[in-house]
């Protein structure tokens, strides 16, 4: 049974994780080992395994990145209540984790770390103690719970047993038939799963395990936050969904509703291979990655908004007070992260009327940058390790300036020097090209923005609220516009011999110009060229010709006019024109020999939305041209030299 959950946690090794963890049965009482030895902790884990009880029947294990708290074995699931012996892994996010800390803490529990999880464990606790059976103490406990959670609970006061639930986070059950006289006890359990990014995500996810069985031939009951966890083991599973409750004991299986009325889960039969279900069925990461983006959004809003339009950050270590003071912003990012920092200019600027400058990271700290304590530095990076935007915030502190940063890593370098910390919850990013972080970085830069705007009290609650709703259906638009990945296939044929291009945006547009065009540099190996396109007829007009093809992102944002008089600029010299625009915009789209639809957005989201088209763009040309998507040729994923 150790076997099956530490090879089901290694099955999921290519999410990432930093700490890992189990806990199985042992008589009266649980037997728990955890390692934090970041990519060292599966191994560790196997090591301490060694040490387990013989004979055990159900267990539940995890690796963990970290989402609630730094990666330490503290926070390493399986976490443990007040009396030791209910243990839970998840995978997901407890937004409403305040409220329900403080409750506890009131009560007199012990919480003993960072991560919301363990309010889980302390929540089943109680409920136990009212005599309620295991299930039933979970399904009241996720009563209590706002967010999305994939978790597993043991408890050896039901022996051979495993209830797990989930709400948005995936878990699946898997059943291994044993030949033979039916085997008591439980099976096994799986690995868990990574979740975003930390504390979120934070937070990992669990893995589980399952429990026993015995059919008429017997079996084994398995489950996990995802298929490759299992597919060692069985190719047939059922899908547990959002707000069900799965029972796992010796010999049955039962799947509820949280209110408790019995549902049949579908079933499901993977054909895939490990490697193709590591990928979710898509022919890579890439992919898999630009359609994990809707979630990837969701995640990093969630628990953001607080009743009354007030927003929530994580880790501020700056007091609403100095963040008041501030009088100047500057952000400093390399790559996909500055050109999301570039969108966070025109949103800090808009909402919170704060002046915003933004700098590429390597050059930042070598041009005698003007900084004081009243200057609110923002690092953005999705490792949180990228030496020059290190350095940069480095600087920064030398010159006393307060350091913010918004990373996909919890406790990273960046996180740990900075003084704030708001972490996108985009989950681990395989695909060295930046694409879900991108997305989650933006979204959380216009949080960033309107918290901003909301102290210094330039706008009113209800227009937060407003811009709020929002950026909340920012998930929904994105997943139309990745719907539409197999006509933007299509116009990538068209240009499957074109060598040279010219991205060209306005305004906000103008970041998602440089991303498309940097997303087919580094993927597709085509000269793309970004540009301003009001700048244009300063010089790089020259370079238009009859037949230079011209991508422009012209989706009806505040200089949508002038955007089309560049076009139109262009389209005399004979260039041919693919445009990014708004459904139903037919003005635009006559202006184009082709067209990249999405639906359209409040303005000063639209880059949100906008990019995906030219992620899917640059993708498409490089698959046809051959490329590995997933490892571009030259580049890293983690970029720690100068
Ligand atoms: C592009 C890409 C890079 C990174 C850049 C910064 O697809 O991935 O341009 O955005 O190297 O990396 P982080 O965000 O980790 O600082």
């Amino acid at each position: 049974m150790l076997d099956v959950l530490l090879d089901g946690l290694a099955s999921l090794e290519y999410r990432g994780y930093d700490s890992a963890g189990i806990a199985v049965e042992a008589g009266e009482d649980l037997w728990r080992a955890r390692a934090a030895t970041g990519t060292r902790s599966l191994d560790d884990l196997r090591k301490l395994a060694s040490a387990a009880p013989a004979g055990v029947f159900a267990g539940i294990g995890h690796t963990r990145w970290a989402t609630h708290g730094a990666p330490v074995e503290a926070n390493a699931h399986p976490h443990l209540d007040c009396t030791g012996t209910v243990a839970v892994v998840h995978n997901g996010i407890i937004e409403n984790c305040r409220e329900l800390s403080e409750m506890l803490l009131g009560e007199g529990h012990d919480l003993i770390s960072e991560t919301d999880t363990e309010l889980l464990a302390h929540l089943v606790e109680r409920e136990l103690a009212t005599g309620a059976s295991l299930a039933d103490a979970l399904r009241a406990t996720l009563r209590q719970v706002e967010g999305a959670f994939a978790l597993a609970v043991m408890w050896p006061g039901e022996p051979g047993t495993i209830v797990a639930a989930r709400r948005v986070s995936p878990l699946v059950l898997g059943r291994v038939d044993i030949a033979g006289p039916p085997t008591a006890g439980p099976g096994t359990a799986g690995p868990g799963t990574a979740g975003p990014p930390t504390a979120g995500p934070g937070t990992a996810g669990p893995g589980t395990a399952g429990p026993p069985t015995a059919g008429p031939e017997g079996c084994q009951w398995m489950l996990a936050s995802d298929v490759p966890a299992l597919l060692g083991r069985t190719r047939t599973f059922w899908v547990i969904e959002d707000d069900q409750l799965a029972e796992l004991r010796a010999g049955s299986m039962r799947v509820t509703t949280l209110a408790g009325k019995d549902v049949e889960p579908s079933e499901l039969h993977v054909e895939w291979d490990v490697e193709a279900a590591q990928k979710g069925g898509f022919d890579d990461f890439m992919s898999k990655e630009m359609h994990e983006q809707p979630r990837a959004i969701a995640d990093t809003l969630l628990g953001r908004a607080l009743p009354g339009g007030l927003l929530a950050l994580d880790q501020m270590r700056i007091s609403d007070e100095e963040l008041r003071e501030v009088d100047k912003v500057v952000v400093v990012a390399c790559g996909s992260s500055y050109h999301a920092g570039l969108v966070a200019k025109f949103a800090i600027e808009h909402w919170a009327r704060l002046p915003a400058e933004i700098d590429i990271a390597s050059e930042f700290r070598y041009r005698d940058p003007i900084l004081d304590r009243r200057t609110l530095v923002v690092g953005v990076s999705q490792s949180g390790e990228t030496v020059d935007t290190l350095q940069a915030m480095r600087e920064a502190r030398r010159w006393d300036a307060k350091v913010l940063v918004i990373s996909n890593v919890v406790d990273s370098s960046m996180a740990r020097e900075a003084d704030g910390v708001l972490y996108t919850r985009a989950g681990p990013e395989i695909g060295v090209a930046a694409t879900k972080t991108h997305l989650a970085q933006i979204v959380a830069l216009e949080v960033l923005a309107l918290y901003l705007a909301q102290l210094r009290g330039i706008i009113y609650p209800t227009e937060v609220e407003r811009l709020l709703d929002d950026i909340a259906r920012l998930p929904e638009l994105v997943q139309l516009a990745l719907d539409r990945s197999d006509s933007v296939r299509a116009v990538a044929a068209k240009y499957a011999a074109t060598r040279d291009f010219f991205f060209l945006g306005r305004n906000v547009g103008f970041p998602v110009a440089l991303e498309g065009a940097l997303k087919l540099k580094e993927l597709a190996y085509l000269r793309a060229e970004g540009y301003p396109a009001g700048e244009l007829k300063h010089g790089p007009i020259a370079l238009i010709e009859p037949g230079t093809v011209v991508v422009g992102v012209a989706t009806r944002t505040r200089l949508w006019e002038k955007m089309m008089g560049n076009i139109a600029e262009v389209r005399s010299r004979g260039a041919t024109v693919v445009l990014v625009a708004n459904d139903g915009d037919d003005q635009a789209g006559s202006e184009a020999d082709d067209v990249l639809w999405v639906p359209a957005t409040h303005p000063v989201l639209a880059p949100v939305v906008d990019v995906v088209p030219l992620q899917l763009f640059a993708y498409h040309l490089a698959r046809r041209h051959g490329h590995d998507v997933d490892r571009p040729r030259n580049l890293a994923k983690t970029v720690t030299v100068e």
